[in-house]
């Protein structure tokens, strides 16, 4: 059984505790969450106490990187639940605040995100990478982390905050942490919670889509063009049509062409329903 985190609402609190760590020399890292936490959030903060003496989860729905029709009110809202999820884990301190104090009256200043923000994501929800970019830097300054732990299934996000403290010279190092799935292999997502029984069926498209690129992948076929048709005919075959993006890039760049140092990646998007849900992942050789 683990000690309690120490759970504050007030961010001046929370960063005096975790600069007397820092200050004890002992290694921090952050998990930045929105809450409704499950299973995927958990196994980063595991991994972030794998590596660090403290681990920060800091829970907080972030109005800014929400566009207007997207679903800022109605998602979900559980601190309680989550606390109790977190009693499972090793970590010293969950920060919860309110809206307030990170976005004060007449706050107008943004962090203009780095290139790899344009496409894909960047394209379909425009000013959520403005709004992600933002709130990272803020929960950085009052959560001085050596590391940050973010997961793989919002990859994009991942290379974006990768690239964010890379040119503004945050001293932080940025993982990314391997997507956790069901038993049927639909990557775990707060907004699952939107999805009927039938639509959760038709959300396998994604999963299997991303599966048979990897499959044609490893056994050698190279032409993104060739598995972004089959990233669409078996989301086609489950049913999801209103695909924002099925395609195969260069897992830095996030664009085409493909260099072949940094291996490629598999990025879809696509609403079931009224839910949208993303996922990918990375075309690896011979597996
Ligand atoms: O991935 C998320 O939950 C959010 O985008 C993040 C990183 C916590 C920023 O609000």
């Amino acid at each position: 059984m683990h000690e309690k985190p120490l759970v504050l609402d007030r961010i001046d609190a929370a960063t005096q505790v975790v600069r007397q760590w820092k200050q004890s020399g002992r290694r921090v890292s952050l998990v930045p969450t929105m809450g409704a936490l499950h299973e995927g959030h958990l196994s980063l903060v595991r991994q972030s106490a794998a590596q660090a003496e403290c681990t920060v989860v800091t829970i907080f729905v972030n109005p800014t990187q929400f566009g207007p029709q997207e679903d800022y009110q109605k998602y979900p809202r559980q601190l309680e639940r989550d606390l109790e999820l977190l009693a499972s884990c090793d970590l010293q301190l969950v920060v919860a605040p309110s809206a307030d104090q990170l976005y004060r009256p007449g706050h107008s200043t943004f962090v203009e995100p780095p290139a790899v923000a344009r496409p894909w994501e960047g394209a379909c929800r425009p000013g959520h990478f403005r709004g992600v970019a933002t709130i990272v830097l803020k929960l950085l300054q009052i959560v001085p982390a050596d590391s940050l732990l973010l997961g793989q299934k919002d990859y994009q996000q991942y290379r974006v905050v990768q690239d964010m403290v890379a040119d503004l010279n945050v001293p932080v190092e940025v993982r990314a942490c391997p997507t956790v799935r069901d038993p049927d292999g639909l990557a775990l997502s707060s907004r699952n919670a939107y999805l009927s029984g039938t639509e959760r069926l038709r959300a396998l498209g994604l999963v299997r889509a991303l599966r048979t690129a990897c499959r044609e992948y490893s056994q050698g076929q190279r032409a993104p063009q060739l598995l972004e048709e089959s990233l669409r005919r078996v989301l086609g075959e489950h049913e999801v049509h209103q695909i924002d993006y099925a395609v195969v890039v260069d897992g830095h760049t996030l664009e085409v062409p493909i260099r072949a140092s940094d291996g490629c990646v598999a990025l879809v998007a696509a609403r079931v329903g009224q839910t949208r849900l993303i996922d990918n992942m990375r075309l690896v050789e011979g597996t």
